[in-house]
């Protein structure tokens, strides 16, 4: 088990530094695990600049080589993996990264918190389920455990969580991280170790370059934010953590122009969703664009239900004046990517009569408030009362019986039915991996992990 020192073994001086630096893990550790006041600027800055030059360094070795970058068939690889002995350091390397990270992201703020891990888990368990992987490329679970231990970090170098497109390093923190974790087990091949390194330091990036690992963990990491998951998610960052209004201001410039997550412009919660919506990444594998596809549903169909006609309008605009304009798209647009006519027709048409059903029902005990406090309430996110509190004053400013709160209302009750719907999704994913794969394989482990956080 990997040893985490506790901060009163540490001795200090009389300026209250660290007296006798640590190395390695146990120095990273530290920055993660610590308070920052304990930390020197000094030390922080050394640490990012090198962790900036060694990870450029890495990443450029490892795109020069070809085989690097379509690595995905390697018969030796799979003959170390499928040997037992290696089975078993691989099981026990599994079981020490879970522990860490469930450690680590017990810090996490919305977001970027122990669901976060779930869904990530979870998705690329889907993912390993429909592409029948059996092989040493379980191992890129790996990649998608660890990829934003960097992001817990965060908090403790720079007091915040640096969210959207501001939070560029976390990446090569992380990178510098499982570095260190690899070092405690030579045993793992380098090229392995490579591979999951790579995945890492490229996973907030739009394509994985056709590398089989980079693609695996970046569709776990973006999946989560578009669907229920998406919409869950941002409630809990934008509303409760950032201070993102709930209720969207009229705003012309938002017909054609989406600012980017992250920017001091980014202040609407609904423009946040369809930012996400419009401008997915590509999910990799055989049923990542039909994953992609349901998802965009969802949050179009939210978004459709949460808003007035006249929100509506401004919210889908490229799609209403296509509808009007033979088919054509109006100029000036950026980062309002159109959605396919395939998914607008099924967001204006809405939900079956089934789920219409369930929303009326939801709807009739239910505040808007009660209804937010529920979906951010859901296992595994880092809510607490701070959040809560956001959303309740955010909320406020709706007027009882108006159209915009009724709205928003039928949007919340929608929501409400999806995750829902998730959970049981998850529940399926999660008992299939457990059926599929053996104990104390990766995905099992990964499996139980996910179960304990999530349902
Ligand atoms: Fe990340
Ligand atoms: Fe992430």
């Amino acid at each position: 088990m990997l040893k985490l020192p506790m901060p009163e073994n540490i001795t200090r001086n009389s300026e209250n530094k660290i007296q006798n630096p640590i190395s390695g893990l146990d120095k990273m550790v530290r920055f993660a695990d610590m308070n920052p006041s304990l930390i020197s600027t000094e030390e922080i800055n050394e640490f990012i600049t090198k962790a900036k030059q060694e990870s450029s360094q890495f990443r450029e070795k490892f795109e020069n080589s070809l085989e690097n970058k379509l690595y995905k068939n390697d018969p030796e690889l799979n003959q170390w993996f499928e040997n037992p002995e290696n089975n078993q350091l691989i099981s026990k390397f599994t079981k020490d990264a879970i522990i860490l990270v469930e450690k680590m992201s017990a810090s996490g703020l919305p977001g970027h918190d122990r669901r976060h891990v779930a869904c990530d888990v979870i998705s690329d368990l889907n993912c390993l389920q429909e592409e029948s992987i059996t092989d040493f490329n379980q191992a890129a679970m790996i990649g998608a455990l660890y990829h934003d231990v960097g992001r817990w970090s965060e908090i403790k170098l720079w007091g915040q969580q640096l969210g959207g497109v501001l939070g560029v390093d976390h990446p090569k923190i992380s990178f510098m991280f499982i570095k260190e974790i690899f070092k405690k087990y030579p045993d793992v091949p380098q090229k392995l170790q490579d591979q999951v390194l790579y995945s890492i330091l490229v996973h907030q990036e739009g394509g994985g370059q056709g590398n089989f690992f980079a693609e695996f963990v970046q569709r776990g990491d973006r999946e989560q934010l578009v669907g229920s998951e998406g919409i869950a998610r941002f409630f809990a960052f934008d509303c409760g953590l950032d201070d993102r209004s709930i209720k969207t201001k009229v705003n012309n410039e938002r017909r054609l122009v989406l600012p980017l997550p992250g920017k001091p412009e980014d202040t609407d919660l609904m423009h946040h969703i369809e930012f996400y919506m419009r401008n997915l990444y590509p999910l990799t594998g055989n049923n990542g664009p039909q994953k992609a596809k349901e998802l965009k549903i969802i949050s179009g169909t939210f978004l459709y239900l949460s808003s007035t006609d006249e929100i509506r309008d401004q919210i889908f605009y490229p799609e209403i004046y296509r509808d009007q304009n033979n088919g054509s798209l109006p100029e000036g647009l950026k980062f309002k990517t159109p959605i396919s006519e395939e998914i607008w027709q099924q967001i204006k048409k809405g939900p079956s009569e089934d789920i219409r059903q369930h929303i009326e029902e939801i709807k009739k005990n239910n505040s808007n408030y009660s209804l937010i406090s529920r979906i951010i309430s859901s296992k595994g996110f880092s809510v607490v009362s701070r959040e809560l509190e956001n959303i309740e004053k955010n909320i406020n400013e709706f007027k009882d019986n108006t159209p915009e709160s009724d709205r928003l209302k039928d949007g919340l009750a929608y929501e409400v039915v999806m995750m829902l719907n998730q959970e049981n999704n998850y529940r399926q994913t999660l008992n299939k991996i457990k059926e599929t794969y053996p104990q104390d394989s990766i995905p099992s482990q990964m499996a139980s992990l996910a179960s304990r956080i999530i349902l």
